[in-house]
């Protein structure tokens, strides 16, 4: 599919995540936030409250709450710090902050309007106010849209890891506004690629050509080009965790870049680097390893390294340490959720589209580290 239209999507497209009891709709579209029936079905309370950052919060809050105002008593608003370097226990607390002072009992709804930062903490506020309250993600950013908010995994970091204090928790239904991506600043839309293009290598090659084909017109936010990329990464990750809701062993390749991308992250101090900029250098380093495992070609690297920089992301990695840096990255990436008695597990590419979990030699490891860090 050649996208070269920017039509309005005049229907929203639904897909089921399921999940038994837990099961609920991702629902793709234009014009979602300001159409009241968009919020039809979802449970009544008396109270709600949307949780939004400083920068999100002036442009939609006051759309989102005119939509809700007729489905609650009382629609309250919380606004946290912008950034990822707020994603901790103190913006945590500012929530349940708002939620005591407001008398929220436990029906109350909470609303995550904003991108994987605001949805993540407060899908972990939603988990553990009065053990358990309901919660609707509204994703805003392409990050958000193809991957965050589907899922239920919901964290903050702590000083020494990424999202290592969290729960999963599932929201009752994600809403994905198509309009929201207009107003996303160029480096965040193209974070939100590189979550997109790691659906390609794990799951689906078609999406890897098509993304070949149509990342301009992403990068152009085209809407048609957006609703296709949005709809068809939810149906990779609906299926995978749909299979694997809390991650006992399939559901870990949907991290593939991630291992060599947190401790990008970790090193660099949490927001030097965009979580969606340091997963796009993970892809290339991990598909380098997997290449040096002898698993995917020197072509199939190349490719992908390819779509990552047209996508607008970096390419190389950074040096974390003067000395011994190969060494610095294998100590954070120890620290990765996946690793196991200090062995780190990485998520390669078995061959293009179908993706695994091993571990590799350190040996190997520096030497993919030190052909991927960029070198002054
Ligand atoms: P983010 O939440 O920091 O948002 C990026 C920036 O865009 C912020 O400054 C935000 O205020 C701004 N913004 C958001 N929507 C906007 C809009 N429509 N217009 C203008 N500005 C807007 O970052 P992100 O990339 O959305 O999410 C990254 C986070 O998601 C990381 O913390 C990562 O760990 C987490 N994550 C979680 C999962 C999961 O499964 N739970 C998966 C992937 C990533
Ligand atoms: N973003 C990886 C996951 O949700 O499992």
């Amino acid at each position: 599919m050649q996208e070269s239209d920017n039509q309005v999507i005049k229907r929203p497209l639904s897909i089921d995540i399921d999940l038994g009891q837990r099961s609920y709709p991702i629902v793709i579209g234009s014009g979602l936030l300001t159409n009241a029936s968009t919020f039809a079905g979802l449970p009544r309370a008396s109270q709600a409250m949307i949780v939004s950052n400083a920068t999100v919060a002036p442009l939609y809050a006051n759309r989102l709450k005119a939509s809700l105002q007729g489905l609650y008593n009382r629609v309250h608003l919380v606004v946290l710090p912008d950034g990822e370097a707020h994603k901790d226990w103190h913006t945590l607390n500012q929530i349940f902050d708002a939620l005591l002072a407001q008398a929220c009992d436990r029906k109350t709804v909470l609303y995550a309007l904003g991108g994987g930062v605001v949805g993540d903490v407060t899908g972990f506020a939603a988990a553990s106010y009065m053990r358990g309250i309901p919660f609707v993600q509204i994703p805003t950013t392409l990050l958000a849209q193809v991957d965050s908010s589907v899922g239920g995994k919901t964290a903050i970091n702590h000083p020494m890891g990424k999202n290592m204090i969290g729960a999963f928790y599932q929201p009752l239904r994600v809403v994905c506004d198509l309009d929201t991506l207009q107003t996303l600043p160029e480096r965040e839309l193209s974070a939100g690629l590189a979550e997109v293009i790691k659906y390609g290598p794990i799951a689906d090659v078609a999406l890897l050509d098509w993304l070949e084909r149509n990342v301009d017109a992403l990068r152009g936010r085209r809407v048609a080009a957006l609703a296709h990329a949005v709809r068809r990464s939810c149906e990779i990750k609906a299926a995978v965790v749909g299979q694997d809701e809390r991650e006992a062993g399939l559901r870990a390749v949907l991290n593939f870049g991630h291992t060599f991308g947190h401790a990008i992250e970790a090193g660099m101090g949490y927001g030097a680097w965009l979580h969606g900029e340091a997963v796009g250098c993970g892809l290339v380093m991990a598909a380098t390893l997997s290449n040096r495992l002898g698993l995917v070609d020197d072509a199939f690297v190349l490719r992908l390294r390819t779509l990552v920089e047209r996508a607008g992301l970096p390419v190389m990695a950074p040096v974390l340490d003067a000395g011994d840096n190969a060494g610095r990255y294998l100590e954070l990436m120890r620290l990765d959720k996946k690793a196991e008695a200090g062995e780190i597990k990485f998520v390669v590419i078995e061959s293009p589209g179908r993706a695994g979990v091993r571990g590799a030699p350190d040996a190997l490891v520096r030497e993919v580290i030190d052909a991927c860090c960029l070198r002054q």
